[in-house]
Parts: C-alpha cells; sequence; structure tokens
C-alpha cells in the first residue's frame, strides 16, 4: 500500500515536472495579405533525452489537422496548396503558398511526448489585396475589374483631375467565391473623350486605395492591366508600364 502509495506520488511529481520542461513556441499573430505566402512555425523546445512521439499542426475551426508528425513520418493533409516541412526533432512548419481570406483564424500546434502533452496557438490574420485589374474601353464607355479583391472594395474614377463616380456603373460584387475574395467591377460613360481615366480600387473597411490604374481613351478591347502584389499593393504607374507593353507586343 505504501509502495503504491509513494509510487502515485512519484508519478505524480514527474509529470508535472515533465509538463514543466518541454517548450512550444509558436508564430504570434500572422497578418499578410491575401495571395501571398505564409509560414507558421512550431518548435519544441530541446530538452535533453526528449522523444517526440507525435507533433500536429491543426486548424482550429473544423478540428482538421493538416500537418502530422508521427511514427509513419510527416504527413500532410492538403498537400497543393498548404504545405508542411518537419525539421527533427525540434520544428514543425505549415505554409500557406497562397493565403486565402478564408484561411484566417487560430491554428493549433500539438505535441506529444516522452516530457509531457503540450499545445500552443498561432493566429493567423488577412489583409487587404486584388489579384487581377483588367481595363477595357469602348467609343462610349471605360471599365475597370479587379479580380481576387479583399474585403469588399468599390471602384472610384477620375477625369482630369474631378472626381466623376457619380456618371459609373458598379456591377453587383455578389457574394464572395469560396476563397473569400469578390470581384469588383464598374463602367463609366465617356461621351468619347479619348484621354486618359484614372480607376481606383476603394476598400472602405481600410479607408484606402489600394491600387489605380489609367485606362485610356485610345486603348481598344480588354486586357489585363496589372496585378496585384502581396509585397507592393500600389501600382500606380505600373498599369501604364502593363499597357505600354501590351501595346508593343500586339
Ligand atoms: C506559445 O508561444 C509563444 C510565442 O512563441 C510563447 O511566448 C508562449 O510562452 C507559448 N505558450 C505556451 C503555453 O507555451
Ligand atoms: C523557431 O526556430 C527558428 C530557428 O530554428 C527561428 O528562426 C524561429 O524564429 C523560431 N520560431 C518561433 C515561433 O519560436
Ligand atoms: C478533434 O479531433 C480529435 C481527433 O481527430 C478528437 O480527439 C477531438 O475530440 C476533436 N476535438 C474537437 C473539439 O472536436
Ligand atoms: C511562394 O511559395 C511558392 C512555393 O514554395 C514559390 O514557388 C513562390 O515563389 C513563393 N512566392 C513568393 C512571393 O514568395
Ligand atoms: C491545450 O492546452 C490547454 C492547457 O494545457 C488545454 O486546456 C487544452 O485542452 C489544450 N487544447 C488542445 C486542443 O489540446
Ligand atoms: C469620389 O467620389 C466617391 C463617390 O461619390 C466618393 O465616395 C469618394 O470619397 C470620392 N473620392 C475622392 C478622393 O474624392
Ligand atoms: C470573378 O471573375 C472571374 C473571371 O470572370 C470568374 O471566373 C470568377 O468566378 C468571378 N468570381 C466571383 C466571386 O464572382
Ligand atoms: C488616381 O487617383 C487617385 C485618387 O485621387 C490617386 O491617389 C492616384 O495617384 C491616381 N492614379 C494615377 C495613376 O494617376
Amino acid at each position: 500500500m505504501e509502495i503504491r502509495a509513494a509510487l502515485f506520488l512519484w508519478l505524480l511529481l514527474s509529470s508535472s515536472a515533465a509538463t514543466k520542461l518541454v517548450q512550444l513556441s509558436t508564430s504570434d499573430l500572422v497578418a499578410e495579405p491575401c495571395h501571398s505566402n505564409v509560414t507558421l512555425r512550431c518548435n519544441v523546445s530541446q530538452e535533453a533525452g526528449l522523444k517526440v512521439s507525435s507533433l500536429f499542426w491543426i486548424r482550429k475551426r473544423d478540428n482538421k489537422t493538416l500537418c502530422a508528425v508521427q511514427q509513419t513520418g510527416l504527413k500532410s493533409h492538403d498537400g497543393h496548396r498548404i504545405r508542411c516541412s518537419y525539421t527533427p526533432p525540434a520544428q514543425l512548419a505549415l505554409t500557406f503558398t497562397h493565403l486565402w481570406p478564408t484561411d484566417r483564424g487560430d491554428y493549433i500546434c500539438k505535441l506529444r511526448s516522452n516530457r509531457g502533452i503540450k499545445n500552443n496557438t498561432s493566429k493567423v490574420a488577412v489583409e487587404e489585396c486584388y489579384g487581377k485589374v483588367y481595363t477595357d474601353y469602348s467609343p462610349s464607355k471605360v471599365g475597370c475589374h479587379f479580380h481576387g479583391v479583399y474585403p469588399r472594395g468599390e471602384v472610384h474614377w477620375f477625369h482630369r483631375g474631378k472626381n466623376v463616380t457619380s456618371d459609373s456603373t458598379a456591377a453587383d460584387p455578389g457574394d464572395p467565391n469560396p476563397k473569400g475574395m469578390y470581384n469588383v467591377s464598374s463602367t463609366l460613360r465617356t461621351k468619347g473623350d479619348p484621354n486618359e481615366y484614372n480607376c481606383s480600387l476603394w476598400i472602405p473597411g481600410a479607408k484606402t486605395y489600394l491600387a489605380s490604374v489609367l485606362v485610356h481613351g485610345s486603348e481598344r478591347g480588354t486586357r489585363l492591366a496589372g496585378r496585384g502584389q502581396a509585397v507592393s499593393v500600389h501600382i500606380v504607374g505600373l498599369g501604364w508600364l502593363l499597357i505600354l507593353a501590351g501595346v508593343l507586343i500586339v
């Protein structure tokens, strides 16, 4: 009886000592624009004699295991866009190669080891972005179409230094696609004026113009006028460059 009690006490003490020993540190809040690459790291503190029996990255929203390290090795559950990499014995990294707005939320890193069970959480936030912008022109109107926008935005038009947004017609952005992104489109009646029109993407939630491109009156048809970049969201002037490049190629 006494031996059993002593054993119990020893187990209790050693297990509580063990959970204090191993530490899991995870990336804190990660805030990046959508379409960018984001990596969450989970580092296990290096303790002498530590044996990791399993290590996971779990999405809290639906309790889905995205990365799992077990006896059988590393297993990724969505190998295309969400990638996992394991650097034994200390680090499990989860990478979104193309961040979607629907990825925002909490991710739990969970460890089972001979030094105890532990978990820690990383938070992912998604910043405003757009994917591509197309422009078009006909003698009576110009159009501007931003694809892959987050969050919801609206197009504002400027012509000869004047805000002419009230002459434009915005398309209903509708529901977001399954990635959480919107298409934002607008057309402006031009009355045949062949000058350049400035079309800017306004994000009301962020109170900022995320992008602006010039639609030139001499252009005809539809073309890709720019591409949103995670690193530089302001592409003022780039639209022109791409339009010029397009003209040269055509
Ligand atoms: C979780 O990770 C953070 C950041 O690395 C660290 O500061 C914190 O102490 C960890 N929490 C626990 C309970 O281990
Ligand atoms: C994890 O370890 C790597 C180096 O091994 C370090 O660059 C990174 O900042 C660490 N991350 C956290 C969340 O502790
Ligand atoms: C999450 O999944 C694990 C195993 O798949 C299960 O043991 C656990 O109870 C689940 N947790 C919740 C909160 O659903
Ligand atoms: C994102 O990751 C993918 C795959 O690793 C890579 O091909 C691509 O160049 C990366 N993009 C950026 C902007 O770092
Ligand atoms: C994470 O650890 C805390 C405290 O140790 C525990 O209450 C919680 O249930 C754990 N969560 C998961 C998902 O294992
Ligand atoms: C342009 O006009 C729109 C619609 O009237 C308005 O919401 C926006 O704030 C104006 N922008 C500027 C820079 O004047
Ligand atoms: C946005 O436009 C593209 C190309 O026209 C289309 O494939 C896509 O389904 C649209 N997305 C939404 C959310 O309407
Ligand atoms: C278009 O107008 C916006 C708002 O006035 C301005 O911030 C932006 O620099 C202009 N873009 C170009 C390409 O002229």
